[in-house]
């Protein structure tokens, strides 16, 4: 028997993921006996490869592309916004259980509110883009009391269905919610816009207009990479008055994981300075 407890990142690629690294820096500042790994699974065998890991002893696991659908649907409890996002980026494996929890949109909503220091009650936010990474932010969104969320997108449709799901969940939270296509906001501007479409991993020029930007805004890239992002090139032109990439959010969900798995919240912070340092 192992003294240190194990868990793994899914994916594939898996090459790049920084989590290893993430969680041995949570590990080293809470004491905690673990080892982190990532694990490659080649396509169709998701479900072979969480059994057999299952089965050597492993705690718990992070799901990245494409898995994360895969996850969902092999786990046998949910956490309510794992049941909306219908996407799962943590595992955790106990007493013959899979729990199947989402925690993009709470590292999203810590990066912004404790790291960045912007709340988010009360306030207008734009988010563009309406893929797997909306769908796994915008209840915990929702759950801030923004005053109202509004996400457009390239293909409408899927900006529209999105939003329609999330309807009971506005409602019951007080919070206004809209959707159309990308020249949905007529001249509206927003205090929080957050960029959710893969357009900055193709380097394409984001496709909205600065005037989306109210005074004070926070812009804020779901991506992040080593330089800069066609998003943040945008906001900087525009003058916006924050700009932030997802480096931050990454670290965030990532601590949520390492809390659902261990009940112990590491410094997100000190992690962030660390890898920006790097
Ligand atoms: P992810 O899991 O990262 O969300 P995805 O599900 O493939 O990835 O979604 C990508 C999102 O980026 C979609 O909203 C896509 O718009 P469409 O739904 O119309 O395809 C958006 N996107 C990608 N490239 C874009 C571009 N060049 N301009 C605008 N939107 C883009």
């Amino acid at each position: 028997m192992s003294d240190f407890d194990h868990y793994v990142v899914f994916g594939n690629p898996v090459e790049h993921s920084q989590s290893p690294r993430i969680h041995a820096l949570f590990a080293e500042q809470t004491n905690d006996p673990i080892r982190y790994e990532k694990l490659f699974v080649p396509l169709g065998e998701f479900k072979k490869s969480v059994m057999k890991f299952i089965d050597a002893g492993g705690r718990g696991a992070n799901v990245t592309v494409p898995f994360k659908v895969d996850a969902f649907e092999f786990a046998t409890t949910h956490s309510q916004r794992a049941q909306y996002a219908q996407a799962v980026n943590t595992l955790t494996f106990r007493d013959g259980q899979i729990f199947a929890d989402n925690t993009d949109g709470v590292g999203l909503v810590n990066d912004i509110t404790r790291n960045l220091g912007f709340s988010v009650t009360g306030k207008s936010v734009l988010v563009v883009g309406s893929g797997g990474a909306t769908r796994g932010v915008l209840l915990p969104i929702v759950q801030e009391r923004p005053r109202e969320i509004v996400v457009i997108n390239r293909t409408a449709a899927k900006a529209n269905e999105l939003v329609k799901a999330l309807a009971q969940q506005a409602e019951s939270h007080s919070v206004r919610i809209d959707s159309g296509g990308l020249d949905a906001v007529g001249e509206a501007s927003f205090d929080l816009v957050v960029n959710a479409t893969s357009s900055s991993l193709t380097d394409d020029a984001f496709p909205v207009s600065t005037k989306v930007l109210a005074n004070g805004a926070l812009a804020y890239d779901m991506m992040y990479g080593k330089q800069e992002t066609s998003f943040t090139r945008w906001a900087e032109m525009a003058n916006a008055a924050r700009v932030s990439d997802g480096l931050g959010m990454l670290v965030e969900q990532a601590a949520e994981s390492f809390y659902l798995w261990r009940g112990k919240r590491p410094d997100a912070k000190g992690v962030i300075e660390v890898l920006r340092g790097e």
